[in-house]
């Protein structure tokens, strides 16, 4: 917990933690009084919550204090990217950050979290209140645990000022914890990726979020450049910047409403770590990778430790979730065996809790594609790339050896696929760009590969359920309305 009550440098930010703090509990039955002249002075939540990293017994519940109810809405505003101006020519900030368009500056305070599975909390358990300053942007995650499985939870996460005068703002939402792993349930989740701003098709969002959310997920993967630092203006070339670009995407209206009540799972790419294709070491103006990663890990609902990790949802259901920007080489090493994407501890671990899993469907969720097949040249970043093909052929033979079934869903690419990789039979589906107006880039449809190709945002859902002794999954391409363009199905037997 922090309870630090002055601003802290930036270096000293990235010594802080997330803060993650258990916190004792405590029974709280009462609804708190909310008055006209506490809420009127704040702090508030204009940039919600995030659910994430949930288990069948626990879930990570972020938030955050700003000093206004809702986003900027005046202030300069940023219309382009580097499709339509190079990327040294994107406009700057004209004035202070906390005054552009879509800001939510933070605002020091408590907060607490309340959840229970009754809508009315009338059973809740709560968090201790805990204080945020700007040593962690204002953000604070708890880490609620001995959840139900299977269960839908109901929480609100209460704001006060600092030194815990009358609450000032609730924030209410609600989440579905994983059925127990040895419990045969039906399950249906969503992916996504590669989220422009200026291109995101509607003022308050992506279409595909109210898309998806119509589905009723039980949860859904953000499958990396969840923001673009480098390519939408304003560029991120300082620490203040990068997160005003978090503050302007995750404070849409829609996006608000998604993450209020979908537990969500985060993956980083190139872009939200800090620019294109980018590795451990780089920097854009003053911005730093190492600065980039501890931003993600804060923005993001995220555990300590590796952000490579697994999730169990009931006994069909497990999926890998994969860092791939962390322990990369550099992209213009020449290729061979000591180069590498995952690296070695990721790689030991993938391939120890892939064998010991009993999961009927395993699923690796990656930020980047495994067969592409990608654009042949000028693209030396991911698995599905002749610069990284070494590591590439050596997962894609012991994916074939080990776990014949495995099949990849990635993100990165901004078009939607469904491709077999020819020597190996390895499944891919690219869930697409999050916008029509953010799909480019394919080199074209490849027969030898694609059973499914179309240059369109969308995203991608998955159901699993059991009937008649055996067990069905189905991948759905959908568009960004939520139209299906696309439907893949497999069946295993199974014991009851
Ligand atoms: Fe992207």
């Amino acid at each position: 917990m922090n309870t630090q009550k002055s601003p802290v440098s930036r270096r000293a930010f990235l010594k802080t933690s997330a803060g993650l703090a258990a916190g004792a509990l405590v029974v709280a039955r009462t609804v708190p009084d909310l008055t006209a002249a506490s809420v009127a002075s704040g702090p508030h939540q204009a940039t919600g919550t995030r659910i994430g990293e949930v288990t069948s017994t626990s879930a990570i519940v972020w938030t955050r204090l700003t000093a206004a109810p809702v986003r900027n809405q005046t202030g300069q505003d940023f219309t382009v990217n580097v499709r339509e101006v190079p990327g040294d020519q994107l406009p700057k900030a004209a004035g202070p950050v906390d005054e552009l368009r879509g800001a939510c500056p933070g605002a020091p305070g408590r907060v607490r979290v309340r959840y229970g599975p009754r809508e009315d909390l009338s059973d809740a358990l709560a968090t201790t209140w805990v204080d945020v300053t700007a040593s962690t942007d204002f953000i604070h995650q708890f880490p609620l645990r001995g959840l139900r499985p299977g269960t839908h939870y109901h929480y609100a996460s209460e704001a006060s000022a600092p030194g815990g005068a009358a609450p000032t703002a609730v924030f209410r939402g609600s989440f579905e914890t994983a059925p127990a792993p040895d419990a045969p349930a039906e399950i249906r989740f969503c992916v996504m990726t590669c989220q422009g701003y200026p291109d995101r098709g509607h003022p308050e969002g992506h279409h595909i979020y109210p898309a998806m959310l119509a589905l009723k997920p039980q949860f859904a993967c953000l499958t990396g450049d969840l923001v673009y630092y480098d390519n939408d203006a304003p560029r991120a070339s300082t620490v203040r910047l990068a997160r005003y670009h978090w503050e302007r995407m995750f404070s849409l209206p829609r996006l608000r409403e998604f993450n209020r009540q979908v537990g969500t799972y985060w993956l980083k790419d190139d872009h939200d770590t800090l620019s294109d294709d980018a590795w451990p070491g780089r920097q854009m103006g003053e911005f730093t990778f190492a600065e980039g990663q501890s931003i993600f890990r804060q923005q993001g609902p995220l555990a300590e430790g590796p952000t490579y990790r697994t999730f169990q949802w009931g006994r069909d259901v497990q999926i890998w979730l994969v860092e791939g920007r962390d322990f990369r080489s550099v992209n213009t090493m020449a290729d061979g065996p000591e180069k590498t994407i995952w690296g070695a501890e990721q790689k030991a671990w993938f391939k120890r809790t892939v064998a010991a899993s009993t999961a009927t469907w395993k699923i690796l969720v990656s930020p980047t594609p495994f067969v592409g097949p990608d654009r042949p040249s000028g693209k030396n970043d991911n698995h599905a790339n002749a610069g990284f093909r070494h590591e590439g052929d050596e997962l894609r033979a012991w994916f074939k050896a080990n776990v014949p079934d495995l099949f990849v869903i990635c993100g990165d690419r901004h078009w939607q696929y469904h491709s077999v990789h020819p020597e190996t039979g390895l499944n891919e589906f690219s869930v697409g760009a999050a916008s029509d107006e953010h799909a480019a880039g394919s080199p074209g449809e490849d027969k030898r590969y694609h059973r499914f190709h179309l240059v369109k945002g969308g995203f991608l859902s998955v159901d699993v359920k059991r009937q008649s002794g055996q067990c069905l999954i189905r991948c759905q391409m959908h568009d960004v309305h939520g139209a299906v363009v696309y439907s893949w199905q497999r069946e295993r037997n199974v014991t009851a």
